[in-house]
């Protein structure tokens, strides 16, 4: 199996190998290929993967390339784990919608739609790539924002691409966190977008859990409060509160001493002198406060359920096609799939919560805009997208907004023609 990191250079990079070691009988890795535009943290990536891997036993060649054609081609997966502008721009994304009173945030809102802006169009070239050189290949895309991104290549490309995000096992992740329930036997409806999504029915071996257990789970998410889950009766992602609790969180936002992306920035810089260490083997500590643990365990879930065919079911990032009966059928929806060799086929969704519908529909209406708007390079679409975004929507607040956005980015949009 020829396995590709596209944006190598990302410090989730060794959790993958990790997750390889885990399922070595079951997974042949044989060629491991990183590939980056970073040279620097390319060579220090690569350097400290050969070193994990001899830890490890994990009995790969691994190999590390500037070349994109190369690193795609013949690939059975390309994981893709971009971050187009770094974190600087991610700052950018934070700082601006704040400053007129709006969620500054890396993948929701304003901040969010400018994160697809960059990566959208660098996600299509690979995308186009893969057609050409790894047909029958899989992306699992991890790049944020994986909704939007995975609805772009879906819609303008042909390749095979499975969007995935470590929240569709945060229900699980929760329960053995709170109650030391392991993942197989915890079960639910998931419903939704990408960072707006409800989970309802869950089981615990197959039977209802308890008000109890309910409230346990809902603690544990913690970033929507207990009592509103209570009172929805489903859980709800965590970015929920950016739409469940937006004056609060705004203000938080606004007396933090820094933001989100200004404190992964210094995370960045203790994880890098570790990986660069070359008496180190280890995973650096840091690693641990970052947002995404969990996703090497999803990615090779599904190389292991395609690979072997094993019918599993995930949560992921698919085309519609009417499993949400509201949406259009080219909506990327973020749902249970029953995942094998032959791809993906989205599992009757069921009765979506009545009081989450408006939400799911608003904010698809504003990604299937903000998609075309980044393909198109049109700024008429980018302020309609933001005029139908709950988080934002105000006529006025668009009009100055759009300017200083395209401004910050104009380095990253050469398909807006400023
Ligand atoms: C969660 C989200 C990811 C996001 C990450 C941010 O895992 O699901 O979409 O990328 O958090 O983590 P960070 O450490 O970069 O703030």
């Amino acid at each position: 199996m020829k396995f590709t990191i596209v944006g190598a250079g990302s410090s989730y990079t060794p959790e993958l190998l990790e997750e390889m070691a885990v399922r070595r009988d079951s997974l042949p890795v044989k060629e491991i290929v990183l590939y980056d535009i970073d040279e620097n943290r390319l060579n220090i990536m690569h350097g400290f993967c050969e070193r994990f891997a001899k830890k490890l036993n994990l009995d790969v060649k691994i190999r590390a390339t500037l070349d994109l054609d190369d690193a795609l081609y013949g690939a059975d997966f390309v994981d893709t784990q971009i971050r187009v502008g770094l974190n600087a721009q991610r700052v950018v994304d934070e700082k601006i919608p704040l400053k007129y009173g709006l969620v500054g945030q890396e993948t929701t809102g304003a901040g969010g739609m400018m994160k697809a802006f960059r990566t959208i169009p660098v996600m299509l070239n690979v995308a186009e790539r893969m057609e050409k050189l790894a047909p029958s290949g899989w992306i699992i895309n991890y790049t944020n924002p994986t909704g939007l991104v995975t609805e772009a290549v879906t819609r303008y490309t042909n390749a095979n691409i499975a969007g995935f995000c470590s929240g569709g096992i945060f229900p699980k992740m929760w329960a053995k966190s709170s109650m030391g329930i392991e993942y197989d036997r915890v079960q639910y409806d998931y419903v939704g977008l990408n960072h707006m999504n409800f989970i309802s029915n869950i089981t615990i071996d197959g039977r209802p859990i308890t008000q109890e257990e309910f409230d346990k789970l809902a603690e544990t998410n913690g970033e929507v409060n207990p009592e509103l889950s209570r009172l929805l009766g489903v859980l709800s992602s965590p970015y929920l509160q950016y739409y469940y609790h937006t004056t609060k969180k705004v203000n938080s936002l606004l007396a933090a001493p820094k933001t989100r992306g200004e404190y992964v920035q210094e995370l960045e810089k203790e994880v890098y002198d570790a990986y660069a260490d070359p008496n180190n083997a280890d995973k650096p500590a840091a690693l641990a406060k970052r947002g995404g643990g969990g996703y090497s365990e999803v990615a090779m879930n599904f190389v292991n359920a395609v690979y072997n065919n094993i019918d599993t079911e995930m949560v992921v990032n698919v085309p519609n096609n009417g499993a949400v009966s509201f949406l259009p059928d080219t909506a990327v929806v973020e749902i249970p799939c029953l995942v094998n060799k032959r791809g993906m086929a989205p599992i009757h969704v069921g009765k979506v919560p009545e009081m989450c519908w408006g939400l799911i529909a608003a904010v698809k209406n504003y990604e299937q805009l903000a998609v075309e708007a980044a393909v198109e390079g049109s700024v008429d679409k980018m302020k309609w997208a933001l005029l139908a975004h709950p988080l934002v929507r105000e006529y006025e607040l668009v009009e100055k907004l759009v300017p200083e956005l395209l401004e910050a980015n104009k380095a990253y949009l050469p398909q807006f023609k400023l």
